[in-house]
């Protein structure tokens, strides 16, 4: 029979039960998650999602005792969606972190919110230096393209090269690589002949690649972003600039590992720099190639999907150092002077600028044993973003 102690004890119990519900529902902390999933850099968004939930396949999804959960939204690739998105995810989901960021003018777009709500922001793809300036609650665990750039400009005025034509894809971080690798080429004693860009959406290489073959260059330096690789190696190959003597070298945007395989022969030569490469020989790197292909047999993990990856090892090590704390000014506090051994090789987060420090690796494309590889042969160790290093 049930006595009147017992039933207090009872009473006490589902109250207790009742408390915990709540408190067990806080313990979950939502990360948003916005990428092109569609549309013309759906490659991106595959990519990066893919390695951000590699990371948590790999260390689990709990960390400082807090359960993670990502939640993935589709911004197309439009600046204006991005930003709708990212206020919904805060307001409406009690999203604590925002992340993803396939292009620069969709970090841009995110930049105020991230100030006003004070959300902990962590771009994993875009690439413009001034990215991490727009607000202080923005982290980066992709790179810069000035990053990627110099260091091409260093390989290519001691490899012989004299003249180069510059041609990059006409918004921030095509204007970047320009400047890094034209400052750096020619300090070193290097000459540019012409300074091409083209447009971002749609682009029809063959006029652009008509003016850089007239210019007779000794290369032609590119960057486009991830994606668009393909179609211009095949318009490269069809004008015969190779054939004509003209080196290609570029930033590792353009030899990109997903697309790579499919480019064919015509891309093979091609000197790139950039901070990941399928191929890089690390047991780091062995173990996170083994397990993305795992859940993503049909692709192969490229720089992008590395930016994901670490994006989140950026958030688990902020969490673990906060004992939980997602809040803005606590996470950032955390986030600066973070560092660990990524797929990539080691990594580290400048306290000052809130960017990645990273190694810079010079590649040359390659068939090994059948597949097209970014075979890396040279390392720029720990390399800041130069566009911040030089402001100072
Ligand atoms: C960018 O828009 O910042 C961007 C996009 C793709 C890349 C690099 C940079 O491969």
């Amino acid at each position: 029979m049930l006595n009147r102690r017992t039933l207090i004890a009872a009473a006490g119990v589902a109250l207790s039960c009742l408390a915990a519900i709540p408190a067990a529902a806080q313990e979950t902390i939502k990360i948003g998650l916005i990428l092109p999933m569609t549309g013309p850099f759906a490659s991106t968004g595959r990519q990066v999602s893919a390695g951000a939930k590699t990371f948590m396949a790999m260390k689990g999804d709990t960390v400082a005792g807090k359960k993670i959960e990502l939640v993935i939204r589709d911004d197309a690739g439009t600046a204006d969606q991005t930003r709708r998105i990212a206020q919904e995810l805060v307001v409406n989901d009690s999203a604590k972190v925002l992340a993803g960021f396939g292009l620069t003018p969709l970090a841009m777009a995110v930049a105020p919110v991230a100030t006003q709500a004070k959300i902990p922001s962590v771009v994993m793809a875009a690439g413009t230096a001034s990215i991490t300036k727009a607000s202080e609650y923005i982290t980066r665990t992709s790179g810069t393209l000035p990053q990627y750039s110099l260091p091409v400009g260093t390989w290519a005025a001691a490899n012989k090269i004299k003249k180069v034509v510059t041609l990059v894809s006409d918004y921030g971080p095509g204007i970047d690589a320009e400047k890094w690798f034209t400052k750096e080429f020619k300090a070193k004693g290097g000459e540019i002949v012409e300074a091409v860009r083209v447009p971002l959406a749609n682009p029809d290489f063959a006029p652009f690649l008509q003016r850089v073959r007239d210019a007779k260059p000794d290369a032609v330096f590119v960057f486009l972003p991830s994606g668009a690789g393909s179609l211009f190696m095949k318009q490269f190959a069809d004008r015969g600039l190779a054939d004509a003597g003209i080196k290609l070298i570029a930033t590792g945007d353009v030899t990109d590992d997903d697309i790579l395989n499919s480019m064919g022969k015509p891309a093979i030569g091609t000197i790139t720099g950039h901070f990941y490469a399928t191929a890089h020989d690390s047991p780091e790197n062995k173990a996170y190639v083994a397990a993305f292909k795992k859940a993503n047999a049909d692709m192969r993990p490229n720089f992008m999907s590395v930016g994901g990856f670490d994006g989140m090892a950026l958030i688990y090590a902020a969490l673990e150092k906060t004992k939980g704390d997602v809040t803005g000014p606590a996470f950032m506090a955390a986030v600066k002077g973070l560092s660990w051994t990524s797929p990539r090789g080691p990594v580290s987060i400048d306290p000052e600028t809130r960017d990645i420090i990273q190694n810079i690796y010079i590649r040359e494309v390659k068939d090994v044993n059948g597949e097209l590889q970014n075979v890396e042969f040279q390392t720029f160790k720990d390399l800041k973003d130069p566009e911040k290093a030089d402001a100072k």
